[in-house]
């Protein structure tokens, strides 16, 4: 990678992520390695988070690491008014990594410009979410046997889901082609078409959710429409069922097809899918713990697997 920190799935190149993913493809025969002993990470969540931030710590166990950090800014200065530049000098004279969700874009850069040990961006704001796209690679190089050429479908909120913003960087190497599900208020952003547009990379727009799209696609990436970051709570409300996925949609889907979601769900998904064996959401949640572990090393710069 260009930076020890990673707070953008861009800075990435196709080298270090097949690097990344074969270090994860080891963490899952092995994921207890004491490679980490005697270094302290730290979590550092503005926002809520359950697998992110869970997924990092039981890494850092795992790897022999100590935890430190927090999960409810309240409870910490900068309810009292203490700034995140602040905030980052104090934590980086006590850990050797920082691990930061933050609800500003542009948070984790910043505060990898003003420390020198790594950041790892757990999520800024929309913008992006490079430690779920790593796990959400993963997942679909162990479904499809790999990541190349493949037909990949994302529904939802196109508009602030970072997760979905991330994976069009991530899977730009692989020569995919996108197909964007979304009402019109939460269409995928000019930026990432554009950027699309720029690499020639195939992507069509559409608003209705039908069976014809989906069984053209090999993975179908679901997303939550993000209350959080609406201001206006009754356009939340108007859009925010707009398509649930049923296994009954599924029935003439290609045999490969893998279900994916960052999660939480709401009800994008209903429960009669989680039965399909085209699911693949809970073993994606699983697949973070491997690939977090993958992320540490490279930022740690630790090459070699013990
Ligand atoms: N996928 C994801 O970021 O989940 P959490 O918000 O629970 O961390």
């Amino acid at each position: 990678m260009k930076s020890k920190s990673l707070v953008s799935i861009d800075q990435c190149s196709k080298e270090d992520i097949l690097r990344i993913l074969e270090n994860a493809r080891k963490f899952e025969e092995n994921p207890n390695r004491r490679i980490l002993e005697g270094k302290v990470a730290a979590t550092l969540f503005f926002e809520p988070s359950t697998r992110t931030r869970l997924s990092f710590e039981t890494a850092i166990n795992r790897l022999g690491g100590r935890v430190i950090g927090f999960q409810d800014a309240s409870t910490t200065s900068s309810s009292k008014g203490e700034t995140l530049k602040d905030t980052i000098s104090m934590v980086s004279n006590y850990a050797d990594l920082i691990i930061m969700r933050h609800y500003l874009e542009g948070a984790a850069r910043y505060a990898s410009e003003l420390t020198n040990i790594p950041i790892i961006n757990a999520g800024d704001g929309a913008n992006q979410h490079p430690s779920q796209t790593l796990l959400d690679l993963y997942s679909i190089q162990q479904t499809q046997g790999t990541l190349t050429d493949l037909s990949i479908t994302m529904v939802g909120d196109l508009k602030y889901g970072r997760t979905v913003h991330s994976l069009i960087a991530g899977m730009s190497h692989f020569n995919p082609t996108f197909h964007f599900v979304a009402p019109d208020e939460l269409r995928m952003p000019d930026e990432y078409k554009n950027f699309c547009d720029k690499l020639g990379i195939k992507y069509y727009e559409h608003t209705d959710f039908t069976e014809e799209i989906i069984n053209q696609s090999d993975i179908l990436y679901m997303t939550r429409v993000q209350r959080e970051r609406f201001t206006d709570l009754e356009e939340y409300e108007r859009v925010k069922n707009v398509y649930i996925l049923r296994s009954k949609m599924l029935e003439s889907s290609k045999e490969n097809l893998r279900i994916l979601h960052p999660l939480p769900r709401v009800n994008e998904i209903a429960y009669d899918v989680d039965d399909s064996p085209k699911a693949y959401y809970i073993q994606q949640a699983r697949n973070g713990l491997f690939a977090r572990e993958a992320i540490i090393c490279e930022v740690l710069g630790i090459n070699h697997l013990i």
